[in-house]
C-alpha cells in the first residue's frame, strides 16, 4: 500500500502483555495464554526470546518466542493479529527467531504445530521444517495431532554431516 510504514520488529517488554492476551485469545481458542503466563516468559530471559512486531503506535500486531536451550531451541508461539495476517509478519518473525537461534550456536530448531492449521504449516514448510514425530491426539480438546518439526541450522558441524 503507497505510503504505507512497515510494521518493525523489537524485544517484547512488560508493556505489550495487554495487547498479546488479547491478540492471541483471537488465535488460540483453547490454548490462549493468559497474562501470567506472558509474565513468567519475560522471567525467563535470556533463555526465552519474545520479539513483537509493532505498527506505528508501537503497539503490538504480531509476536513470536523462542527458547533457546544449548544446540536446541523451541519456537515457543508465533501469533499474527487477524487484521495484519497475510502481508509477510510471520515470516519475519519465524526469520528473526531464525537468526537469534543461529546467532546463540543452535543446531536445531523444534516446534509443535496442530495438523489443521494449515497457515503455519505452509509457512513452516517453506521455512525448511521438517517432520520428525507425531504426537497423537495431543490438542485437547478435539483430539487433533501435535507434528513436531525440525529446521537442522547451517553450522559447521551440520555442514560436515556431523
Ligand atoms: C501462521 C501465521 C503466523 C502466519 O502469519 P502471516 O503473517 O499471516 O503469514 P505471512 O504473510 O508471513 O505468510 C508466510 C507464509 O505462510 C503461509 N500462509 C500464511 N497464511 C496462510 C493461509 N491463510 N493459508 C495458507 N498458507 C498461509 C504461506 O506459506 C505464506 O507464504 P506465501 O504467501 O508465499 O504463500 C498466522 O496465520 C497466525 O497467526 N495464525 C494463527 C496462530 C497460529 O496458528 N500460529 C502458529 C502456531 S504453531
Amino acid at each position: 500500500m503507497p505510503g504505507m510504514q512497515e510494521d518493525s520488529l523489537r524485544p517484547m517488554r512488560w508493556t505489550d502483555i495487554d495487547d498479546l492476551v488479547r491478540i492471541d485469545a483471537l488465535l488460540f481458542e483453547h490454548d490462549a495464554w493468559p497474562a501470567a503466563t506472558w509474565w513468567a516468559e519475560l522471567r525467563e530471559r535470556p533463555r526465552r526470546v519474545y520479539v513483537v512486531a509493532t505498527g506505528p503506535d508501537d503497539r503490538a500486531t504480531a509476536y513470536g518466542g523462542l527458547d533457546v536451550a544449548g544446540d536446541v531451541a523451541d519456537v515457543m508461539t508465533i501469533g499474527v493479529s487477524p487484521q495484519a495476517q497475510g502481508r509477510g509478519l510471520g515470516q519475519r518473525l519465524l526469520d528473526r527467531l531464525l537468526q537469534i537461534a543461529r546467532e546463540a550456536g543452535v543446531e536445531a530448531v523444534l516446534l509443535e504445530v496442530r495438523a489443521d492449521n494449515v497457515a503455519a504449516r505452509n509457512l513452516y514448510a517453506r521455512n525448511g521444517f521438517e517432520q520428525i514425530n507425531v504426537r497423537r491426539g495431543y490438542y485437547q480438546p478435539g483430539g487433533v495431532d501435535a507434528l513436531v518439526l525440525r529446521r537442522l541450522l547451517e553450522t559447521p558441524k551440520n555442514a560436515r554431516g556431523g
